[in-house]
């Protein structure tokens, strides 16, 4: 499938693609909706060897391109899975993440599982409510009364599952993050911005805007992060518990 490459969201996607290549291989997440792998391919013809899908849906079109393309690969499953991703042993020079935090409900679980096959630079870049009051600030939009200030479509979005609470899954737009939010969820991760690049005025709703970035893999986790279970702290050091 071709992208359309009139759309200012789809230029920043592969401006940042371009800026995190040269690479050997990456691993792209989430890249079936509407593109058939269609930025996958984009890593092919920008010198990666070997290119990962990793998505729930496959399609009949993605299949053909697989069949002309024996470099792509896919994992078929839930990148939000601990048990699914454990059973990927490579790791990926680049990942992408276009489009997919914004569905997802474990959100700062998935992200260190995605980026875990990250080695170097991870490029992200989804819509993203304006800086707040509170750096930092992410919303829960399923059952959010602030629904009028708060959606994105200003309330045109057949298409999209948005503030059902009972619709807490991958296939509903769940959060809105700001950018610092997300700047801060990478370092957490030992990642660093490299550059960022932010679109106005891509919303009917003026507090959204398209955000991406291109960060690089520049620390260790430190000791304590929690995915560490066994090393984190005692809550109740045992000279103040109960
Ligand atoms: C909104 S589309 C984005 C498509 C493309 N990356 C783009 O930028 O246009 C989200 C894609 O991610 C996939 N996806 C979302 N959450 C997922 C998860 N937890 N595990 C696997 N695939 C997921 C969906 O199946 C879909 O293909």
């Amino acid at each position: 499938m071709n992208l359309n490459e009139s759309d200012p969201a789809v230029q920043l996607k592969l401006r940042l693609l371009e800026r995190a290549m040269p690479a050997r291989d990456a691993v792209v997440f989430g890249d079936m909706w509407g593109v058939e792998g269609a930025y996958c391919v984009r890593c092919l013809d920008l010198g990666c060897e070997s290119v990962t899908l990793v998505d729930v849906a496959e399609s009949d079109g993605w299949l053909e391109t697989r069949r002309a393309h024996p470099s792509l690969n896919q994992y078929k499953g839930d990148f939000s899975d601990p048990l699914f991703m454990a059973s990927i042993r490579e790791t990926y020079e680049v990942g992408v993440a276009y489009d997919v935090l914004l569905h997802q409900a474990t959100l700062l679980h998935a992200l260190h599982l995605m980026l875990e096959k990250v080695s170097e630079r991870v490029c992200i870049v989804q819509p993203m409510l304006v800086e707040q009051e509170h750096p930092n600030t992410l919303v829960f939009l399923p059952g959010n009364s602030a629904r009028e200030e708060l959606d994105p479509l200003a309330g045109d979005h057949e298409e999209w599952l948005m503030f059902d609470q009972l619709l807490v899954n991958s296939a509903a737009w769940l959060w809105a993050m700001t950018p610092s939010f997300l700047v801060s969820a990478l370092r957490s991760e030992g990642f660093e911005l490299d550059e960022e690049e932010r679109l106005d005025g891509g919303f009917p709703n003026p507090r959204w805007t398209w955000w991406g970035c291109v960060a690089r893999r520049e620390r260790a986790l430190h000791p304590e992060h929690w995915s560490h279970h066994e090393k984190v702290r005692e809550l109740w050091p045992t000279a103040h518990g109960p």
